[in-house]
């Protein structure tokens, strides 16, 4: 459901994955979908009403502005289809709780489409920080920024269709510092922001946070700069270094005064390997996954459980609330 930036990514991916298959496409206009039909398969529809009563359609992946996830999930959930929707899964923690509902009452798949949580470099980071083998984890850096340009007219720029970089980017931290740490004990904001007629938004945010058995964390996202992507974990054995952390090409464990597990010479970097193949840029793993969870007949991911999906919500309803991000 729709054509933009992320629909193209996620297409393109989509082709890597056995037994997933580009059944039709959903615009509001036809030619887009057809345009878009004509680059990647599928069958073209003119709106998302057809493209929900397609039959051969199994799955609609939401690829919106999440401003309208909610209406497009539940127009897909009344046609009986499952649903992968594009992060964030909605404006607000009771959306998502209304969207969670519906998938609920019509016994039908719901997850986020938050690739990070599926991919195999984060998830081999994951399992292996939790029993112990990078010793224990006591400072996570992230940062996730682009510049934005505001020359043209852009969803990420638009109050009325959820502009706010913690939406589309301070989420990636969050949720990485949630899959490593656990969930969030204190949260705190500060944001430049921008009034527009439809409302304010954040155009860049800095946080920070205190998570289980001390961890904390800084994290900062940008509309308004070229921020690294790099994330960092200090350890009292090392650190762990990640190139872009919500897509990893390379994860490294540096041991430093203790040496590591494996007995590697402290100060050599030592890759942290996925433990298995990065489908396209990573968005294959999560078609991926919603095919392995449909064929175990799942209603969610255990990847992305809606509990997850639901407190990394709340957490942003609760920084929104900080920096003064209200949406009409
Ligand atoms: N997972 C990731 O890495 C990632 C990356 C970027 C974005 N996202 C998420 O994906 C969603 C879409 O982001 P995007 O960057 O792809 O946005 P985009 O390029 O602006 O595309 C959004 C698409 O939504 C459809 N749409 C329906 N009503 C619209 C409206 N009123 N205004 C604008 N577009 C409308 C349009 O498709 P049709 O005209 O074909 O209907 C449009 O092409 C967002 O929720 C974002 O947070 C995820």
């Amino acid at each position: 459901m729709a054509t933009g930036t992320i629909a193209h990514s996620f297409a393109r991916d989509l082709a890597l994955v056995p037994d997933a298959t580009l059944a039709a496409v959903g615009s509001r206009r036809l030619e887009s979908a057809k345009a878009f039909t004509g680059e990647f398969g599928g069958r073209a529809h003119g709106s998302y009403e057809d493209l929900v009563a397609d039959p051969d359609v199994d799955v609609v992946y939401l690829a919106t502005p999440h401003s309208l996830h909610l209406a497009g999930a539940r127009l897909a959930f009344e046609a009986g289809k499952h649903v992968l929707c594009e992060k964030p899964l909605t404006l607000s923690v009771s959306e998502a709780e209304d969207m969670v509902a519906l998938a609920r009452s019509h016994d039908r798949f719901l997850m986020e489409a938050m690739w990070t949580a599926t991919h195999p470099t984060i998830r081999a980071l994951r399992r292996r920080l939790a029993v112990g083998e990078f010793g224990a984890p006591r400072h996570l850096h992230a940062e996730l920024g682009f510049l934005v340009r505001s020359d043209s007219p852009d969803r990420l720029l638009d109050p009325a269709l959820g502009a706010s970089a913690l939406l589309d980017m301070g989420i990636y931290p969050l949720t990485v510092a949630h899959l490593l740490f656990g969930e969030a004990l204190s949260l705190q904001a500060l944001a430049n922001t921008r009034a527009e007629p439809t409302g304010t938004f954040d155009l860049d945010i800095v946080m920070t946070g205190r998570y289980p058995d001390g961890v904390l964390a800084t994290m900062a996202s940008s509309m308004t700069s070229w921020s690294s992507r790099a994330a960092a974990i200090a350890t009292d054995r090392g650190r762990i270094d990640l190139d872009d952390f919500h897509h990893p090409t390379r994860a490294v464990f540096t041991p430093i005064g203790g040496g590591s597990n494996d007995g590697t010479a402290p100060g050599t970097p030592v890759a942290i390997e996925p433990e298995e193949p990065v489908l396209g840029r990573g968005y294959g793993n999560e078609i991926a996954e919603v095919g392995r969870c449909l064929r175990a007949g799942l209603r969610e991911s255990p990847l992305v459980p809606h509990a997850q999906t639901l407190a990394i919500m709340r957490q942003l309803d609760e920084l929104r609330r900080q920096v003064g991000v209200v949406y009409s």
